[in-house]
């Protein structure tokens, strides 16, 4: 598509969901501003109403925890319809279709779904995961010796996004990473998980895939030859298409970069506004991994997925036809006062039945859930410690984005 013909889908795209929003459409006011900037408002509104909602964007929501949890885990729902498609982005445009991209098995349905996932599970099991833990120790020391010579530092550029760049760069033995160049790429797929806003976005998508890619293919030549103990060298050896083993790799090394990121920021950022929490964690480091729990129900990296059913579907008296794309809003069940007792207080404390839904749920869980919980578990006992008084300068600002929550940049004092 050139680049007349994609500026002008851009534009349209944009007109037409600025003025659903303007209409009252819930699903689009959660891309655009002001709504976007509190969207738990929005979800509110959503699990206030019907079961399903009937967005005028074309799309089915749901957004109780009972049903974000029934659709991820029901079989009738796959993530393409049934003659292959990928849902389309609500939040922006749809990726040009020249983008080069190859689908991950996040975007596949069984059985190739089950096939790639199983080849790639085994690195990421808790097990192998704990035995990563001193590695992840070390380099967070690295980050913060150095972030914490200076009088303020921003935690996302000088802690949180390196840190799980490095991690997961070592677990999957690519060597000299340039974490700049990568945190770049991250922020970019990241982003197009809206679909692409701006002509600049789509230039800088193409870069970031078809540098991966270079880069992949490379290293995967590379492995086949003198094999190591990483997770490359695993897949390599593997009976994958060229394509396929590609894909997996970037997967890989993508989902967990923004996501981390984003995790260990806003686990600050709420934390930041508990002092007390803080306060504890430094005296009884051990209810940790209940405060990483408790951000992840709170305030999700990852806000939302899409479903498709594979066939006509009742779902809590509503029917829905074969092939509807349907948004789960994950980051809103986490808020379900149907499902925690005070959903708006943040509290590690919560003795809830219930979990959250931020590592999704069903066939497609977070493959890199334990590795997740282990860094953030690392990064925040370590701030903790080396930063009694956590304060942060400026005012923080969200991204412009939708599916993925996250802020800019969160400056911190270092006295
Ligand atoms: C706080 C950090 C993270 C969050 C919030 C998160 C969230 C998610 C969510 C919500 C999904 C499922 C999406 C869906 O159901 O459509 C997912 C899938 C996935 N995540 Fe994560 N993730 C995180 C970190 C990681 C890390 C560190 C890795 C490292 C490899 C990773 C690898 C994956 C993979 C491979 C999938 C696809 C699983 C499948 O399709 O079977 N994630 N993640």
């Amino acid at each position: 598509m050139d680049q007349a013909a994609l500026a002008t889908r851009l534009a349209f795209y944009r007109a037409v969901t600025w003025g659903l929003a303007v209409s009252g459409d819930r699903l689009t006011r959660l891309t655009a501003p002001p709504w976007r900037a509190d969207p738990y408002r929005t979800y509110a509104d959503l699990r206030s109403g019907p079961a399903v909602y009937r967005s005028r964007a074309g799309m089915a929501v749901v957004s109780t925890h009972e049903l974000c949890h029934q659709v991820l885990r029901d079989r009738r729902f796959g993530v393409r319809t049934t003659d292959g498609t990928l849902p389309e982005p609500f939040t922006a445009t749809p990726l040009p279709t020249d983008h080069p991209a190859t689908p991950t098995f996040l975007e596949r349905d069984p059985p190739d779904h089950s096939r790639l996932r199983a080849l790639a599970r085994p690195a990421f099991g808790p097990g192998r995961i704990e035995g990563y833990r001193a590695s992840v120790v070390k380099t967070t020391t690295r980050l913060l010796d150095a972030a914490t010579a200076k009088p303020r530092f921003d935690l996302i550029a000088d802690f949180a996004a390196p840190l799980p760049i490095a991690v997961i760069s070592d677990l999957m033995g690519i060597p000299d990473v340039d974490a700049a160049r990568f945190t770049h790429y991250g922020r970019v797929l990241g982003g197009a998980l809206d679909g692409v806003r701006t002509l600049r976005h789509a230039r800088a998508l193409r870069t970031a895939t078809s540098s991966l890619r270079e880069m992949f293919t490379a290293l995967i030549d590379r492995r086949r030859e003198t094999p190591g103990e990483d997770v490359i060298s695993t897949l390599a050896t593997a009976d994958l298409s060229a394509d396929d083993l590609i894909a997996t790799c970037e997967l890989l090394l993508i989902a967990g970069f923004e996501t981390t990121t984003n995790l260990i920021a806003n686990a600050a950022w709420t934390l930041a506004r508990h002092p007390d929490v803080w306060e504890r964690m430094r005296e009884e480091p051990e209810i940790t991994p209940a405060v990483v729990e408790e951000v992840l129900r709170y305030e999700p990296p990852v806000q939302m997925t899409q479903r498709v059913p594979h066939e006509d579907v009742d779902l809590a008296g509503h029917r829905l036809r074969k092939d509807t794309f349907v948004v789960v809003l994950m980051a809103s069940a986490g808020r379900d006062p149907a499902a925690f007792t005070s959903p708006e207080t943040f509290d590690p404390d919560r003795t809830d039945e219930k979990d959250h839904l931020a590592f999704s749920s069903g066939i497609h869980y977070c493959l890199g859930a334990p590795l997740a919980r282990m860094e953030a578990d690392v990064a925040l006992r370590a701030l903790a410690t080396r930063l009694p008084n956590l304060k942060i300068t400026g005012k923080p600002k969200w991204r412009p984005t939708t599916v993925i929550r996250g802020l800019r940049n969160l400056r911190l004092q270092t006295l």
